[in-house]
């Protein structure tokens, strides 16, 4: 059976940065119980340019803008900044093909300073891969930035729902491991 090919996306712009760190933990975990290796790209891959169509846009931001169109599942990640997700973030899929994400399985990652804005899941990435008619994976994953320690999450109902949410998508993928689990 061919390996699904998972990308990885991180909003963050400076590193080092505990958003990326959040969807790496969460693509060792999917390669460790699923077996699929994941590709990680984050803002800071993609230098200061904001191109406003994607005929202006760099190599590299083609790159991976075609990354994650072609990938079968997405691991997203974003900073909260103002109660919501990194505008950057949201500019780099404004460059994605409206149909290009329909039906893909998306797991959804966030990290804020604090607990206040941790429903910025539901109210904002949620509905961002809504309008592209993806299949988010219904655990989304919040952290603090205390949540992690020496840059590593380290929060144990954080890792519990790295791993649930981390099981529902390689439910949705088809994974042998997860039948019946
Ligand atoms: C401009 C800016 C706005 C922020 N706004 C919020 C916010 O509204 N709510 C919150 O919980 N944290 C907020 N933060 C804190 C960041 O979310 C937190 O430091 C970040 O998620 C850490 O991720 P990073 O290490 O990947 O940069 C803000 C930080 C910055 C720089």
């Amino acid at each position: 059976m061919k390996q699904p090919r998972i990308v990885g996306i991180s909003g963050n712009a400076k590193r080092p940065s505990k958003t990326r760190a959040l969807v790496c933990t969460v693509a060792e975990r999917v390669s460790q119980k699923c077996g699929f290796a994941v590709d990680i790209f984050d803002l800071a891959d993609l230098g200061p340019s904001v191109e406003t169509t994607r005929d202006e846009a760099s190599a590299e931001t083609k790159r991976v803008l075609e990354a994650i169109e072609s990938a079968d599942a997405l691991i997203v990640g974003t900073p909260v900044y103002k109660g919501a997700y990194a505008g950057l973030l949201k500019h780099l899929f404004d460059l994605i093909e409206p149909l290009a994400l329909k039906d893909r399985p998306i797991l959804l990652t966030a990290v804020g300073g604090g607990q206040r804005h941790s429903l910025i899941i539901e109210h904002h990435l949620r509905p961002l891969f809504g309008f592209f008619e993806a299949l988010t994976i219904p655990t989304g994953i919040y952290a603090s930035e205390g949540d992690f320690t020496n840059g590593t999450v380290s929060e144990p109902g954080v890792n519990a729902r790295i791993d649930h949410a981390v099981r529902q998508l390689g439910a949705i993928l088809g994974n042998e491991a997860f039948r019946g689990s």
